[in-house]
């Protein structure tokens, strides 16, 4: 199974934010940590993580025919980017979307998900872990 795993803006600097909020891990951190899960589970995994949103859009339309789901953590742009959600809308494959924090608990502004209905499974505040519950969740250990 090959999994694309999609982190958007702002997450190249995760060990530089709020360690409350995001843990502490960096970014190659908290890849090198899916790529192990992902290993166990038997799954080929792809991170990538950009802070522009059209190469983030390329990616996902790379991923139509190229993979077998989409792990996806696009940082803010959950919240207000119809471009990404309109690029989603149209992979066939099952889409997870990751947040670190929970982001129905906290400001206002983030609680809304424009990408929330047209997505398979949602994992919310579960920090680095999240990832790994998408995983599972994808090869069905999860009732996926
Ligand atoms: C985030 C939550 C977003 O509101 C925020 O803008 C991020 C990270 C998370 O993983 O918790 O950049 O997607």
């Amino acid at each position: 199974m090959q999994v694309l795993v999609l982190n958007g803006v702002n997450l190249d600097v995760l060990g530089r934010r709020d360690p409350k909020v995001y843990g502490g891990l960096t970014l190659n951190e908290l890849e090198s940590r899916i790529y192990s899960w992902a290993h166990a589970l038997d799954v080929a995994a792809r991170c990538r993580q950009s802070n522009n949103e059209g190469e983030f859009i390329g990616w996902i339309h790379d991923a139509y025919d190229n993979v077998d789901a989409v792990i996806v953590n696009p940082g803010a742009w959950s919240h207000y980017s119809y471009a990404i959600r309109d690029a989603l809308e149209l992979l066939e494959v099952p889409i997870v979307e990751v947040h670190l924090s929970d982001i129905e608990h906290r400001e206002a502004w983030r609680r809304n998900s424009v990408i929330a209905d047209v997505v398979s499974h949602r994992v919310l505040g579960k920090g680095p872990e999240g990832y790994r519950e998408a995983l599972e969740f994808l090869v069905g250990k999860d009732g996926g």
